[in-house]
């Protein structure tokens, strides 16, 4: 690893070097190397994926569902929709890192939780065309389609209990008056 490194830095040394040479000949100079690609830095969620589905999957969709049915009036109302759809969206990619539940690290590993969790993304980003351009059709199929992604992977993934206890709200959303 530190041998790969130094070596990767002297080879990027000697090529700068060869770049502010002098020209001596006519050949046309050589595209410019991008730099060496710092090491990717692992990020682990501070709790469990499970607790992500209740306070961000759950929270943002429920009402993307709602709001199919029963569309908002005003204007705040829409950018609640937008800021539900912007979440649903960044709820598929916050689920590719591990947390602290215990499947947490082996589910993330798996090419199908990937694929899975960015259907739900990309739900989430149709809901968000759906939300900007005020257009129910768009945003009932949206819908359909993350709770598609939902039932997708819970069949593939979910154990009968969540890990560590934690449920969906029963009192989310909350009634409508
Ligand atoms: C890529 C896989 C995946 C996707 C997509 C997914 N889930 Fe989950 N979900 C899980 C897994 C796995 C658990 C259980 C986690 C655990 O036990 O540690 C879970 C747990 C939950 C829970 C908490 C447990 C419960 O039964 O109350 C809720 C709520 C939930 N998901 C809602 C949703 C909703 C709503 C969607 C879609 C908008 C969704 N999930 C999409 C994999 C997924």
């Amino acid at each position: 690893m530190h041998v790969a490194r130094l070596l990767l830095s002297t080879l990027t040394a000697a090529m700068s070097l060869a770049a502010c040479a002098p020209a001596t000949d006519k050949a046309p100079a050589a595209a410019p190397t991008p730099p060496p690609q710092a090491s990717v830095r692992e990020i682990n969620l501070p709790i469990s994926i499970n607790a992500v589905m209740v306070a961000l999957v759950d929270h943002a969709s429920e009402p993307i569902w709602l709001d199919a049915y029963r569309p908002p009036t005003t204007d705040a109302g829409w950018r609640e929709a937008e800021h539900h759809a912007y979440q649903s969206a960044l709820s598929g990619k916050t689920i590719q890192l591990a947390g602290t539940g215990p499947n947490d690290s082996e589910w993330v590993r798996d090419p199908e939780w990937i694929r899975m969790a960015d259907e739900m993304s990309n739900s989430g980003m149709d809901a968000l065309s759906a939300v900007k351009a005020r257009n129910i059709d768009q945003l009932t199929a949206a819908g359909d389609r993350l709770v598609a992604s939902c039932n997708a992977c819970h069949v593939a993934f979910k154990p009968d209990l969540p890990s560590m206890g934690l449920y969906k709200s029963p009192d989310y959303p909350p009634p409508q008056p």
